[in-house]
């Protein structure tokens, strides 16, 4: 398996992948292009071909080829594999057999469900009234195509006799499924899904991996609920779908948004008014998995529920989990019908409108609770702030905080200052407070591994500079794996060419080798001069750093009266500041 990962990476051309989903261009060593993970106007979205690696130096993406597919397309690890193994023309082989082969016959058996269902929808009698009932909600054949829908007979027996009796697949195999139920525990099994419209609910690679089923009015009983849901599967997980995201990816990646809404009827609707990018949660509160598939295609979501929902669990839910992910949130008010369904199919063009409308959430909340209280009074005022000021607390962006506490002190007519208070109190409320000390090593820390990063990418360029460099650093350690690979090339590198070397970079260093270099993006290879002040810049940081560490020893030390310990650590000492002279001496 490892193996085959890597062949397949060595036979995929990363910069053609890459180039189908973002315009690149040849700069320099590297190739250039508009981040598609974040929007940006000017590229700093980075590939290269001999690293095999992407990076974006915006917001941090980056990864190999496999990564790429995984976050543009949404898909997990395996499928990402599946599809670079077939274009490089790679028989994937598993070492885990019995697992892949369970899953392989439950996604095969819940393929062969979604046409059975679907034929019958368009092509049986018994799917006529549903035809008819689609119609009538103005879902034409063409939508039925593009999102699959089907229909189970009002039979017990339904997938039963075809699928079982006459495919031959086990009754164990369409419990595990979920498509059957069993009578009593050694009864036989009978069709879970009677007398609905089937909506498969597909994974981010367009397989089916469960369903929703909405009755047919004519077949309506009174003890049944309108829709009925797969069970969680070894396939199918309610917290990490969303419906339509297969058919909306495109437009979501495209426009870097999209328009949630509640249910299925609402997502297909708002997709046939040409709002292509709506995904639809199916009657629950939005998780975190689900924004985490969102965010890494857009930026924005579109939250479409009620009016009177404004403060609701649910909305706070979503802010909450967006400003974490960096995302921002607008509402689309709810106006002409009950629900996104109702609105688009009377009026597709005043849906689409409604979304272009759509207002930010933190205006939305401050509009409604000013619906709600009465802003004249003392008492209403203090009611408004105690409903608006948690969602501003939320946000992340100190500035774009700082900008809704102000309209919000201008609408209530006071001063910023006050509301701000009130921000900051809800804030510090929350949050532990941080230790400094601890931040401020931080700080350090990342300074160290900025100047780590850029001798690693000079190193790779002019590998020559390494013979004069690799025995200043000697009695000094790098931390991380910035340190393992300046300590790898240091005894590797020699003149090589980069794709050479990268074949020979310990497989764990290579992303961080890719990274360093990618942010070198001067045309022009580096001189030696160059090299070598980052090498003194890197190691001047790395024993003021470790100075500061003896000096707290020594403190210590002192503390206890430890003579002898005082002696040991001062040697140490003195040996660091020659290091430290010797190197400003190089500087000059
Ligand atoms: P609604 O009751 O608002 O239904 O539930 P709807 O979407 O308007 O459906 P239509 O227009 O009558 O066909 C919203 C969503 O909640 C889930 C479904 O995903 C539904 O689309 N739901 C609803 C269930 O899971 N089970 C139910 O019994 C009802
Ligand atoms: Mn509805």
């Amino acid at each position: 398996m490892e193996d085959q990962v890597e062949e397949i990476k060595r036979k995929t051309d990363i910069v053609g992948v890459v180039g189908s989903y973002v315009a690149l261009k040849k700069m320099g060593r590297h190739h250039k292009g508009l981040c598609p993970f974040h929007s940006e106007k000017t590229p700093s979205f980075m590939v290269n071909e001999e690293m095999g690696l992407y990076k974006c130096f915006g917001c941090g993406a980056g990864g190999d080829v496999i990564k790429f597919l995984m976050e543009i397309e949404g898909i997990e690890f395996r499928e990402a594999l599946e599809r670079l193994a077939e274009k490089a023309g790679v028989k994937l082989v598993s070492r885990r057999r019995d697992d892949n082969d369970e899953r392989t016959k439950m996604l095969e058996v819940m393929d062969l469900a979604a046409r059975y269902y679907h034929w019958l929808l368009m092509e049986g009698n018994a799917g006529e009234a549903a035809r008819e009932y689609l119609r009538g909600r103005k879902i034409n054949e063409k939508l039925m195509e593009t999102f699959n829908i089907g229909f189970a007979m009002q039979s017990w027996e339904g997938v039963v006799n075809y699928l079982i009796k006459k495919k031959g697949y086990s009754e164990e195999l369409l419990e595990k499924v979920g498509l059957v139920s069993r009578k009593s525990k050694d009864g036989g099994v009978y069709d879970k899904f009677r007398g609905r419209i089937m909506f498969p609910l597909q994974d981010a690679g367009g397989k089916v991996v469960g369903f929703t089923g909405r009755i047919l009015p004519s077949l309506a009983k009174d003890d049944e609920p309108k829709y009925m849901n797969s069970p969680e599967t070894a396939l199918y997980h309610k917290s990490r779908m969303l419906y339509g995201f297969f058919q909306a990816k495109k437009a979501v990646r495209e426009k870097r948004r999209a328009i949630l809404v509640e249910g299925q009827m609402d997502c297909i609707s708002s997709f046939a008014s040409g709002i292509t990018e709506t995904v639809a949660v199916g009657g629950t509160a939005l998780t975190e998995d689900q924004v985490e598939l969102l965010a890494r295609l857009a930026d924005k979501i579109y939250l479409s529920m009620d009016a009177d929902e404004a403060g609701s669990v649910a909305i706070k839910r979503s802010v909450e989990l967006a400003e974490k992910r960096g995302m921002s949130i607008k509402v689309v008010q709810i106006e002409g019908g009950k629900d996104p369904d109702e609105i688009a199919r009377k009026s597709p063009e005043k849906w689409r409108e409604l979304v272009e409308k759509s207002v930010d959430v933190y205006e939305f909340i401050m509009t409604a609770a000013f619906k709600k209280f009465d802003a004249t009074k003392v008492e209403g005022i203090k009611k408004i702030t105690e409903e608006v000021v948690p969602f501003l607390a939320k946000i992340e962006n100190g500035v774009v905080r700082e900008v809704w506490a102000k309209r919000l002190a201008d609408k209530i007519g006071v001063a910023t200052k006050g509301v701000i208070g009130e921000i900051e109190k809800k804030i510090s409320g929350k949050q532990e407070t941080k230790n400094t000390s601890e931040e401020r090593g931080e700080v350090e820390e990342k300074r160290i591994v900025k100047l780590a990063r850029r001798l690693i990418g000079l190193l790779i360029l002019r590998q020559e500079a390494v013979k004069v460099v690799a025995p200043w650093f000697g009695g000094v350690s790098v931390a991380g794996a910035e340190g393992k690979l300046i300590t790898w090339l240091l005894e590797n590198g020699e003149n090589q060419p980069v794709d050479e070397l990268v074949k020979n970079i310990p497989e764990e260093l290579r992303e961080v080798a890719g990274e360093a270099y990618m942010a070198e993006d001067s045309e022009e290879v580096p001189g030696q001069k160059e090299v070598e002040e980052a090498a003194v810049q890197l190691l001047r940081e790395i024993i003021r750093d470790r100075k500061k560490e003896i000096m707290e020893e020594m403190n210590l030390a002192r503390r206890e009266k430890n003579e002898e310990k005082e002696d040991e650590i001062f040697a140490k000492l003195n040996e660091l500041n020659k290091k430290e002279s010797k190197i400003i001496a190089f500087l000059g």
